[in-house]
């Protein structure tokens, strides 16, 4: 049987006190909304819907890139009236009900609730909560068949003691859903039509209601507040170090670590606190990280160091290599084996060649460097002339001297030499030497001036 997931995100949100709708609220660096998506999209299904309401245009937006289809509920009157919206593009076989701010439901639990999902039986996803305050109840009969869904509204008091409760996830068939959602009324204390209401049309018809629980209660955590939204976070990041951990990574402290993304790493690579992995980041065997850095879509090559507070995006590094602390690697820096960018130096669309060293306080932009060249500390490529951006090339072994400005387009030879404090707007051939700061003047004996006696 074909499947229809149905995700619903018309809510306000209203408790976020934001301006952006509740389901783009981002956990792990992403839109709640779309971490359901994803996970949806792991079941294969056909077709994904998502019901917008409030903050629609936004929704949608947000979600232009995503292979699902829209509903509109212009107003929110209740689950069932939600579900209904998608009625239309349904197909003929099963339908999953999920929710755009319940983000860390997992694959495994839905496959396991969508198992036995046909024309005789439905799914129910329940949970039992110490503290079940608010949520849906599940009512069993004799037999303990769950033949009723009573809001905590509507409940009466030793309802209210039932202390299993309704995830609200749940799977039918959209034969069931075409039948009876046009049957719900919204006669009961909140006055919406409850989708939870098709339980107990579905124990009437003889239909079997399955239900399943999620390995850990978490899954089927909604969000409602930015507390609640904070602490799905550290759960999420929790699990993620804990899977980081079983596969052989150190971490100085697993509560100090955010993936925003997807972090892949080799054995015995070390994480130290407070760092951020934001995109698609591979760091190799034997990478060791020092605190507090922050690396963005980026390939960190084996056994290289990357010390404290380094800021890397977009790069390439290879094996060996060292980098800060404090650097700063913008898109494009691309470093071979055994290269060290050092502190307070930040480098943007640069190769640099096997061995070569910018150690301190430099800028290095739109350049290409050789083998064994070092970059004195305070050198800067003038890659810009206010309108375009031009090429520094520096050749293998080349040595530039501290405080230099190289004027771009320029090229630096082979085994040049580049004297400290130059200014070079001309080419340098290979293994010459260019200076151009004014020559020093040493005057002898010279008396220094001496404040007036009045
Ligand atoms: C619902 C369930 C309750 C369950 C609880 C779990 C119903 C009637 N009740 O209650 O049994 O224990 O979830 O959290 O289903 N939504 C829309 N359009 C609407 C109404 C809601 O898209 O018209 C969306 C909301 O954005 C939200 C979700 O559906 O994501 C649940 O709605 P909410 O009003 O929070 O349901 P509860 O009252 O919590
Ligand atoms: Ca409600």
């Amino acid at each position: 049987m074909t499947l229809d997931v149905v995700i619903l995100a018309a809510g306000q949100g209203t408790r976020m006190r934001s301006t952006l709708p509740k389901v783009l609220h981002r956990l792990a660096g992403k839109p709640m909304v779309r971490h359901v998506i994803d996970t949806a999209a792991g079941l294969c299904a056909e077709r994904t819907h998502v019901v917008v309401g409030h903050g629609a245009e936004k929704v949608r937006e947000a979600l232009a890139d995503c292979r699902v289809h829209f509903a509109l509920q212009a107003e929110q009157k209740g689950t069932g009236h939600a579900v209904a919206q998608a009625l239309e593009g349904l197909g003929n076989g099963r339908v999953l009900v999920l929710y755009g701010d319940v983000p860390l439901i997992h694959r495994a639990t839905l496959e396991r609730l969508l198992e036995g999902v046909d024309d005789d039986h439905l799914g129910l996803l329940t949970v039992t909560l110490d503290d079940p305050g608010g949520y849906g109840r599940i009512l069993r009969n004799a037999e303990g068949q769950a033949v009723a869904i009573v809001e905590h509204k509507d409940a009466s008091e030793s309802e209210r003691a039932v202390r299993e409760c309704n995830t609200g996830i749940m799977a039918m068939t959209a034969d069931q859903l075409r039948r009876w959602l046009p049957r719900l009324s919204a006669d009961n204390a909140q006055g919406e039509y409850y989708l939870t209401d098709i339980i107990a049309m579905a124990a009437a018809e003889g239909v079997r209601v399955v239900t399943a629980q999620p390995a850990d209660p978490v899954e089927v955590e909604g969000v409602n507040n930015r507390a609640q939204m904070a602490r799905l976070e550290r759960a999420h990041q929790q699990a993620i170090a804990e899977r980081l951990m079983a596969e052989g990574v150190a971490l100085a402290d697993p509560s100090r670590l955010d993936v925003r993304g997807r972090l892949t790493c080799g054995h015995d690579v070390e994480i130290d606190v407070g760092c951020v992995f934001e995109g698609d980041v591979e760091l190799g065997e034997g990478v060791r990280i020092g605190p507090h850095c922050v690396i963005r879509d980026s390939h960190i090559g084996a056994e290289s160091v990357i010390e404290s507070h380094s800021v890397i995006e977009g790069a390439v590094i290879a094996g060996r290599a060292t980098i800060g602390p404090f650097a700063r690697l913008r898109p494009g820096s691309r470093l071979a084996v055994g290269a060290k960018v050092g502190n307070f130096v930040e480098t943007k669309n640069v190769e640099v060649g096997e061995g070569s060293k910018i150690n301190h306080l430099s800028y290095v932009g739109d350049a290409r460097l050789g083998r064994g060249v070092n970059v004195g500390a305070g050198t800067i490529t003038c890659n810009y002339d206010g309108a375009n951006k031009h090429r520094t090339e520096i050749g293998d072994d080349a040595f530039i001297g501290s405080n230099s400005a190289l004027v771009a387009p320029v090229s630096i030879g082979r085994g040049a030499t580049v004297g400290a404090g130059s200014t070079v707007a001309k080419d340098v051939p290979d293994n010459a030497l260019a200076v151009t700061r004014a020559r020093q003047v040493s005057k002898a004996d010279w008396p220094r001036p001496r404040k007036q006696d009045d």
